[in-house]
């Protein structure tokens, strides 16, 4: 296999700033980051040291200021809108830190929503990779609940099951376990380091819980802007 097909991730001297007034915040200056294809990386960070946004440019919900974002063997800079929606939509699930869940939509439906634009044999079909996915991050019992009715910790839990239905090449979880209890969050990560071992997608997870940096085969530091240091686990 050539170097290329191994990395699912590059990104070149990643800078961001943002503008707000005639305030310029640098963010990220300048991060040199590879992911291999199948990984599970860790990413961690202090609170507004740019993990969120990070997550947002290599899943192509941003854009950075310089430097080059090459995902699945693809240039982001050189993709246009369709090509950019489809990759969305087809090669990432996408863990937010705020859920992003849609209130009118119950459990179940907020992860059928999510496949509804793969090809499915059947709704039939649909529905039950739905459930399966929702019973994955224990959830059976509240399908039929509005986000409204569920706990923060649980709204969370459907966000990753609707992350994780689709079976994305690559997943981007932003403090995915941010609002579970230690337990919760233990059994949570295990569910999703068995299915990083079972389909080889590629997992990135940002942080700043070190209880995370146990299952992870790589933990990556973000500081002041850059990647700091990275260590490898056998
Ligand atoms: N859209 C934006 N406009 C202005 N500033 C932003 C925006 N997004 C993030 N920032 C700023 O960038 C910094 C990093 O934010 P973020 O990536 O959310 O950090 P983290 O996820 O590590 O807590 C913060 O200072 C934040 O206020
Ligand atoms: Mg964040």
């Amino acid at each position: 296999m050539c170097k290329e097909t191994r990395r699912i991730v590059q990104l070149r001297n990643v800078f961001k700033s943002f503008k707000t007034g005639d305030v310029v915040t640098e963010v990220l200056k300048g991060v040199d980051l590879v992911l291999a294809n199948g990984e599970f990386a860790v990413i961690f960070g202090p609170s507004g040291c740019g993990k969120t946004t990070l997550l947002n440019i290599i899943g192509a919900l941003d854009t950075p200021s310089s430097g080059s974002v090459n995902v699945g063997g693809q240039e982001l800079d050189r993709m246009n809108r369709t090509q950019l929606t489809k990759f969305r939509k087809d090669k990432i699930g996408f863990i937010f830190q705020a859920y992003n869940l849609l209130p009118t939509l119950t459990a179940l439906e907020n992860v059928e929503a999510a496949l509804e634009l793969l090809p499915f044999a059947s709704r039939k079909e649909m529905k039950q990779r739905a459930l399966d996915y929702l019973s994955r991050v224990e959830l059976s019992d509240k399908a039929d609940k509005f986000p409204a009715q569920l706990s923060g910790g649980e709204q969370q839990r459907v966000a990753i099951a609707r992350a994780l239905a689709k079976q994305p090449r690559l997943v981007l979880a932003d403090e995915p376990t941010g609002n579970l209890d230690e337990a919760t969050s233990e059994r949570i990560l295990g569910t999703m380091r068995t299915l990083n071992a079972e389909t080889g997608a590629t997992f990135a997870i940002v942080s700043h819980d070190p209880n995370l940096a146990e299952l992870a085969d790589r933990v990556v530091q973000l500081s002041d802007g850059k990647i700091e240091s990275e260590k490898t686990h056998p």
